[in-house]
């Protein structure tokens, strides 16, 4: 297991996986890290739905996303085929609940890293998934009464690499 800083260092957003499953103990702790993560007034309002890379509701979601983006041939993958991908909603009548959701997905990429495993935030699915289809997707995604979808993140064992992204300290942070 990483410690926390080797982790942030060397986490970069994978967009390939093998085929391999991931464990048992590995989607606990995935799921704990997830609900670790602290909350506005402590409310722990957010809501993981944990789907198989298998399971249809991928595809569709990948449907209406290409459709809505104008993308038919062919169609574009959000997924890289990960074995897992994690769906965090949050309460829509509660103002930080995107925060904490982005909270808690940071915590869940960092643990995956912890664990050897590579992960992708994504963000790219929620015109779909807050569109049209809204509520059948919320339906699907077994998303808790007065929910609405907030970020999604795919994990897996790494089938491809990537150079962590730069950084500027000069333009991006200031001391005073
Ligand atoms: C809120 C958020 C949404 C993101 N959505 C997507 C996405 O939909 N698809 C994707 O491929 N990457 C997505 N990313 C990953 C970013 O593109 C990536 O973090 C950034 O390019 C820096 O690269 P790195 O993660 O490898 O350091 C998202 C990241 C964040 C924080």
């Amino acid at each position: 297991m990483k410690d926390v800083l080797k982790a942030m260092e060397q986490r970069f957003s994978t967009r390939g996986y093998t085929k391999e499953a991931l464990t048992r103990d590995e989607l606990d702790c995935l799921v704990r890290a997830g609900l670790q993560a602290p909350t506005a007034a402590n409310r722990q309002e957010v809501h993981i739905t944990v789907v198989n890379g298998g399971d249809p509701v991928l595809r569709e979601i990948e449907e209406e996303k290409n459709k809505k983006s104008g993308i038919q041939d062919p169609p574009h993958n959000f997924y890289y085929e990960a074995p897992t991908v994690l769906f965090l909603s949050a309460e829509k009548k509660f103002s930080w609940g995107s925060l904490d959701a982005g909270i808690a997905v940071e915590n869940i990429s960092l643990a995956a890293e912890g664990l050897g495993l590579g992960s992708l935030i994504i963000g790219c699915i929620k015109d779909a998934l807050s569109g049209d289809k809204k509520d059948y997707f919320a339906d699907a995604l077994k998303l808790p009464e007065g929910y609405a979808f907030e970020i999604a993140i795919a994990v897996g064992h790494k089938a491809a690499e990537k150079e962590p992204h730069e950084y500027s300290l000069e333009k991006n942070v200031t001391y005073l």
